[in-house]
């Protein structure tokens, strides 16, 4: 003897009636049809019916006492509340598993789903795939009948599932109509193991599903660097479950709002946003216009204003807006863009009623806005409110692995923008890829970019040969020497009241820092207290403006020339 058969199934309240006739043993019907399988006994039938269908219970428990006298029946009266709320019916069999005490090392459990309302087939097919009811899926279906729809052969769907009215459970459909009379019946069965291969593979579909998003995510570059694809990998996740803002950080032509576009785009095939993409860098917006340009103004706001603005906010409602270089943004702007992600509402320049946008932020950065808040140039609750998700994205340089392919990806790009084949020498391109792995990038894509289309539009006949290897060789050394300034990291504002002023390196950190601070201070008083904050708590009379007004004067500097750098940005 075998292991012993138990299935557990629900009463059909359409299929299983067959009426109280001799005729019924003419009709396929489900629940005492799989008690009368040739190649499968149960042994015991756990068998659900709502209380209100006791009466065909016990009279189909009656009729399998007939066909299969050994088969235990056990009748459970369950109260599903409303048998179309999944919740409801979820629950209740999820009860009745836990209570049955299946047990899955000693009996072969099956599952019939065959009867009972959609929505408790759904929950069985649940309850199985989650291990809940340990056990395999058991389909049943009539016999076979020339010409009747559905009969298609022994596995898989065999026919089209009964179409059930709320709170009447299955109806028959022809195809069971046509079963009634088939010859057979005890009908047909098929298991099916859900941890099985054949069902593997739906679960690698989902895999394939995400390995074209991260794809997409690469731009379809075969990239090796373990830090850039976990990165990625993760970002594709976030993209397709969140709406919540994303900040990318990393240096110049790092890919920053390359990405962003790209994640709009995946976003919206996914369904995902219907609204457009929204690209603004934020250095571009300066002084008053800033506050209209991004949150839109009344007519007449201001001398100027002859019409009425939307603003880029409100532009980008139901979709994404990118404010790259977010860091550039004025204190302003700030305390308004934070209202309007909180509260999805903000006020145009000159309304007196707020506006509605619901967009995606994503926000990119090549500067520490953690320094940015030190030095008062960034709100703080701003940044905890963009920082949820922040994904650095890493220098070309420290993806030496990834140069290769992006070398590949670059060579393809200018063959289809000059419509003829470009490809290096075998000598050209080792000594182009020696090079490469050891070269700074300062500016990332955009020098690799710039280098592969100058070689490109240079090379004889769409060959590059060693000599046009060399030459770009040397002018990127050139480049990027010029590039070499002292490592100060300042805003725009800053570097403008610097100017061309010839300073030692050891002056330039100095003033520039100093900048920093009074740009994001409201007076000078307030500046020379941070500025001096050391030295003045060991005075007794602290003259902090004075000396922050004598060492601005040395470099022909004062307040009104620094405010106004401030307001035109
Ligand atoms: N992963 C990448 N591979 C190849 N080229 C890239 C990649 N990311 C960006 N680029 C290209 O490099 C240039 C700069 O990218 P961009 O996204 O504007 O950088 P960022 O916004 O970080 O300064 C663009 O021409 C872009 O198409
Ligand atoms: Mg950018």
């Amino acid at each position: 003897m075998g292991r012993p058969v138990v299935v557990v199934g629900l009463l059909g309240t359409v299929l299983d009636r067959g009426g109280r006739g001799p005729a019924r043993w003419e009709r396929w019907r489900p629940t005492v049809a799989l008690c009368q399988q040739t190649d499968l006994r149960v042994t015991r039938l756990e068998l659900v019916h709502e209380p209100a269908w006791a009466g065909l219970g016990r009279y189909i428990k009656d009729d399998i006492g007939v066909v299969s006298p050994d088969t235990d029946v056990r009748l459970h009266a369950i109260e599903f509340g409303d048998p179309w709320d999944f919740e409801a019916v979820y629950g209740a069999l999820h009860e009745l598993a836990r209570s049955l005490a299946l047990d899955p090392e000693r009996e072969d459990i099956l599952v019939h789903i065959t009867t009972g309302t959609h929505v408790a087939q759904i929950c069985l097919y649940l309850l199985v795939e989650s291990r809940v009811l340990p056990g395999r899926l058991l389909q049943t279906g009539p016999a076979k009948v020339p010409g009747a729809a559905g009969a298609q052969g022994a596995r898989g769907h065999r026919r089209g599932r009964p179409q059930g009215a709320p709170g009447t459970a299955e109806a028959p459909d022809e195809a069971s109509e046509a079963a009634g009379r088939a010859p057979d019946p005890a009908g047909r069965t098929v298991i099916i193991d859900l941890s099985l291969a054949r069902y593997d593979r739906l679960a690698r579909r989902f895999e394939d599903e995400r390995r074209a998003a991260t794809s997409f995510l690469k731009a379809g570059i075969e990239t090796r660097s373990e830090a850039y694809n976990a990165l990625i990998d993760q970002l594709e996740r976030v993209a397709l479950r969140s709406e919540a803002p994303i900040l990318l950080t990393g240096p110049t032509g790092a890919g920053k709002s390359r990405l962003a576009s790209r994640i709009w785009e995946l976003r919206r095939q996914r369904h995902l946003v219907k609204g457009p993409l929204v690209d603004v860098n934020c250095a571009t917006l300066r002084g008053d216009g800033a506050m209209a340009a991004l949150f839109g103004h009344t007519r007449g706001a201001f001398t100027g204003a002859v019409g009425e603005r939307r603003g880029l906010l409100r532009e980008a409602d139901g979709g994404v807006l990118f404010l790259d270089e977010i860091g550039e943004l004025g204190l302003d702007e700030q305390a308004m863009l934070l209202r309007a992600l909180e509260d999805k509402r903000f006020l145009p320049v000159g309304a007196d009623r707020e506006v509605q946008s619901h967009f995606q932020l994503i926000a990119g950065t090549n500067r520490d806005l953690g320094d940015a808040v030190r030095a008062g140039r960034f709100r703080d609750d701003l940044l905890a409110r963009i920082d949820l998700w922040t994904f650095e994205l890493p220098s070309l340089a420290e993806r030496p692995e990834d140069l290769g392919p992006n070398v590949d990806h670059e060579l393809e790009r200018q063959s289809r923008a000059s419509g003829r084949r470009i490809a290096f020498n075998k000598e050209a391109r080792a000594r182009f890829d020696r090079f490469a792995v050891a070269a700074p990038w300062p500016r990332n894509f955009r020098d690799l970019g710039g280098a592969i289309e100058r070689m490109a539009t240079l090379a004889p006949a769409g060959r590059i040969d060693e000599a046009t290897v060399e030459e770009e060789m040397s002018r990127l050394d050139r480049t990027w020497r010029r590039l070499e300034q002292p490592a100060t990291r300042h805003s725009a504002a800053a570097d403008r009241l610097i100017g061309d002023r010839e300073l030692d390196r050891f002056e330039r950190v100095q003033l520039a820092d100093v900048l920093e601070v009074c740009l994001a201070s409201p007076t000078l008083s307030e500046a020379g207290r941070r500025l001096f904050a050391v030295s003045r708590a060991h005075r007794s009379t602290p003259n902090d403006a004075d000396r922050l007004r004598k060492y601005l004067l040395r470099f022909d500097l004062d307040w009104d020339v620094v405010r106004a750098a401030r307001s035109n940005g």
